[in-house]
């Protein structure tokens, strides 16, 4: 058993005993609390996340960070739920400065006022990502289920006006790709130097709702083509980041950059996670930092070990000449999609399941037939036709 009385030795201790071929971690994404003042309809955290209520406390968090430091990682994302609702997070970035962390806080923006802008950046936060959910008041506050556009915009020019690097972030799905230039003009306009249109990933709430979320082929090729209209005039002012969908590839994402290989997620709750998403698979039991340090988690534990390497894969995988490419691609998608986490992601042709994919990507042409994919199973798709959140 661990003694936590001196986690920095302990993690110390068994980062010497690192088994051959697993690097440390280098990005931390502290999700501080699922508490969020919106309620977005593509939002990736869990749905029962009213369950989750146990937060970690000040000084727990402070020893993750240092856990976290001493294992090598170097990045380091304050991210929720909306981490202003955390009254101690000023205190958080002034550690994580003194440890050396690049910091970046993850925010809607609601709860960003002048004063914790002052206070954040006397503790040293390096970058703020800012997310819109659209362009216009209408979109934005429907998707959000809150009155918080004209907020948000204040809210950016607080963050430029007190000299923050400023990425703006707007998931994209059918209801606000249409507005791609004008997204970009309002990235333009607020001064952000990095604009992330990260199209729905379908996990979550997303995944609850992507009958209704997923745009058709065309949509996604005509946003595109104006993203890349702009990246020609005003690439030097603002970089564009454009992710597509999964759904749309023939080929898996490289997800996280693999299983346990650069990414190390701390949930509110202190559970450790390979993915922010990897909490619904069945059958893995994650570690916990309250009971384990960071270091014993990141190379000792079962579910960290789960999915590295080759030796997990079944076929079509395990034969395949690409998968050092993609390692498989995404273990939440093969499971959300096929029911089992070590099959291929069905993103792959190679898949026999990704005749679903394509099904789905086909029937999106059509709104009302799409509604007929939604098979959550909590409520028919006939009694819930439009985007929903019950939390
Ligand atoms: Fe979990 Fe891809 S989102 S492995």
């Amino acid at each position: 058993m661990t003694d936590l009385s001196s986690p920095t030795a302990a993690a110390t201790a068994s980062a010497e005993r690192k088994p051959e071929g697993v690097a440390p971690p280098l990005w931390l994404l502290a999700e501080l609390t699922y508490r969020c003042p919106l309620h977005c309809v593509f939002c990736y955290n869990p749905v029962d996340y009213a369950t989750n209520a146990r937060e970690l406390d000040t000084d727990q968090w402070i020893r993750i960070l240092r856990e976290a430091r001493a294992l090598g990682a170097a990045q380091l994302g304050f991210s929720g739920g909306e981490p202003l609702m955390r009254d101690d997070l000023e205190i958080l970035v002034g550690e994580a400065r003194k440890l050396g962390f690049y910091t970046n806080l993850i925010t809607s923006g609601i709860g960003l006022t002048d004063k914790r802008l002052d206070d954040l950046k006397t503790a040293g936060l390096d970058h703020i990502q800012l997310s819109f959910q659209d362009s216009t008041q209408q979109l934005n506050d429907f998707l959000s289920s809150t009155r918080t556009f004209d907020l948000k915009r204040r809210v950016a020019a607080s963050i430029k006006a007190h000299g923050f690097p400023m990425v703006m972030n707007c998931v994209l799905h059918r209801y606000n790709l249409p507005h791609v230039d004008k997204i970009i003009e309002m990235a333009l306009a607020m001064g952000a130097e990095y604009l992330e249109l990260a199209n729905t990933q379908y996990y979550g709430w997303a995944f609850a709702n992507r009958a209704q979320l997923l745009p058709t082929r065309e949509q996604l090729e005509a946003a595109e083509a104006v993203v890349e209209r702009y990246r020609k005039t005003h690439g030097e002012r603002c970089r564009i980041f454009f992710v597509v969908p999964d759904y749309f590839e023939r080929r898996p994402k490289r997800c996280m950059n693999g299983w346990g290989a650069v990414f190390l997620g701390v949930a509110p709750d202190g559970t450790a996670l390979p993915c922010h998403a990897a909490r619904g698979l069945p059958g893995l039991t994650f570690p916990n930092v309250r009971e384990a340090s960071l270091a014993d988690i990141w190379y000792e534990s079962a579910a960290f070990n789960r999915f590295r390497g080759f030796d997990w894969m079944k076929e079509p995988c395990r034969s395949c000449d690409e998968k050092t490419n993609d390692l498989g691609g995404c273990r939440c998608q093969a499971y959300l999609l096929t029911g089992d986490a070590a099959n291929a992601d069905p993103v792959c042709d190679k898949s026999p399941a990704h005749e679903q994919v394509v099904r789905f990507v086909e029937r999106a042409r059509d709104a009302s037939e799409a509604a007929a994919l939604h098979a959550h199973g909590t409520t028919a798709p006939n009694e819930q036709p439009i985007l929903f959140r019950n939390d």
